[in-house]
């Protein structure tokens, strides 16, 4: 079976992926730095579920500094999830977003030209889009007007994934991604924030007025989109390929919202503030092109992927 370099396997979506892939009996090289946008503890307790398992080898280091402490190793295939994440954040943190998530796929990229491994799977997002007046995204749309250094940032990652493709034949498929939530979520995405206030009896800030809706995509339909492109990487010859990974529809935040304080059984205390700059109102993936050439079929409605997060949330 396969071995697989998966990048911030301590994160939210590479600790759900890697229990997945371990499961499926592929050896993993993982690596995190533990970066300090949320605690530490949380991460260690994420890869703590496997950690144990002989088919899993950690490193603790940071892409940007060290990654020529992987030079040795073999691998198959490469799965670069380790970014620093957040639209909001990004905004007044512009340096620490560019140089960790643009540098830190340039390096990514050259320990693979040097251990010889020509498969590479992206974690994008739909923040490249921007705001357009379009109901839905395609992989065409014009990704030229980013919002925030986050956005930029990853779209900077895409070009130049393509030049490592087109001069050192890097086969690459680039998953631009659609707010991701389940287990394991990270503690700044909205579904968290908004269930540690209810939780608390806070009052929760919205910004705009509830109406700006999200493609919200559960984790595990993430994980399965990353396993079939997996597989046609493994199939395919001379790949650079993007891919909207998505549901196809969008849920307002009102509705997020309403849903929570049903759960939490509490009476709704909210602050509704102006809109920032950077964020987005509208985001839907036409995932058309996902479903014909990797067989992507997400299978968690809105709906039953809350329910499943509140579970979660409540147990933890
Ligand atoms: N969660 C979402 O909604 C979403 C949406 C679109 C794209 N993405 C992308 O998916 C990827 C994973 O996101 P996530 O939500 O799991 O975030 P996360 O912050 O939970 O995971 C990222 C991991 O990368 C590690 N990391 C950061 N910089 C590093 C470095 N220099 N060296 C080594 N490790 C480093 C962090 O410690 C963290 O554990 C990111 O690239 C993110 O931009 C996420």
């Amino acid at each position: 079976m396969s071995k697989v370099l998966v990048t911030g396997v301590a994160g939210f979506i590479g600790s759900n992926l890697s229990e997945k892939l371990l499961k499926e009996n592929y050896s993993i090289i993982g690596v995190d730095n533990f970066d300090d946008f949320y605690d530490r503890k949380i991460k260690e307790k994420n890869i703590s579920v496997f950690s144990n398992n002989p088919k899993f080898k950690f490193f603790e280091l940071d892409i940007c500094k060290n990654i020529n402490l992987l030079n040795k190793e073999k691998f198959d295939f490469v799965i670069h999830l380790a970014a620093k994440a957040g639209v909001l954040n990004s905004i007044t943190d512009i340096e620490t977003y560019i140089h960790n998530n643009i540098i830190g796929t340039k390096n990514v990229l050259e320990l693979m030209r040097k251990v010889d491994c020509n498969k590479m799977i992206f974690s994008s997002s739909s923040s490249v889009y921007g705001n357009t007046t379009k109901k839905s995204f395609s992989e065409n749309d014009n990704t030229d007007f980013p919002l925030s250094p986050y956005a930029t940032s990853k779209k900077s990652c895409e070009l130049m994934i393509y030049n490592y493709h087109n001069n050192y034949n890097i086969n690459s498929i680039i998953l631009r991604l659609f707010s991701v939530y389940g287990k394991n979520q990270r503690p700044d995405l909205l579904f968290s924030k908004f269930s540690d206030r209810i939780r608390l009896d806070k009052t929760i800030e919205i910004y705009g007025e509830g109406n700006s809706m999200r493609d919200y995509t559960e984790v595990s339909d993430i994980v399965d989109s990353i396993l079939l492109s997996i597989s046609f990487l493994r199939k395919n010859k001379k790949v650079y390929s993007i891919f909207n990974i998505g549901t196809s529809s969008p849920t307002p935040i009102s509705e997020v919202k309403d849903f929570l304080y049903k759960s939490f059984q509490k009476e709704p205390k909210i602050r509704y503030l102006t809109s920032h700059k950077g964020d987005m109102i509208l985001t839907c993936a036409d995932i058309t092109k996902a479903r014909l050439i990797l067989g992507y079929d997400p299978k968690i409605n809105f709906e039953k992927g809350i329910t499943k997060f509140c579970k979660w949330y409540k147990e933890k």
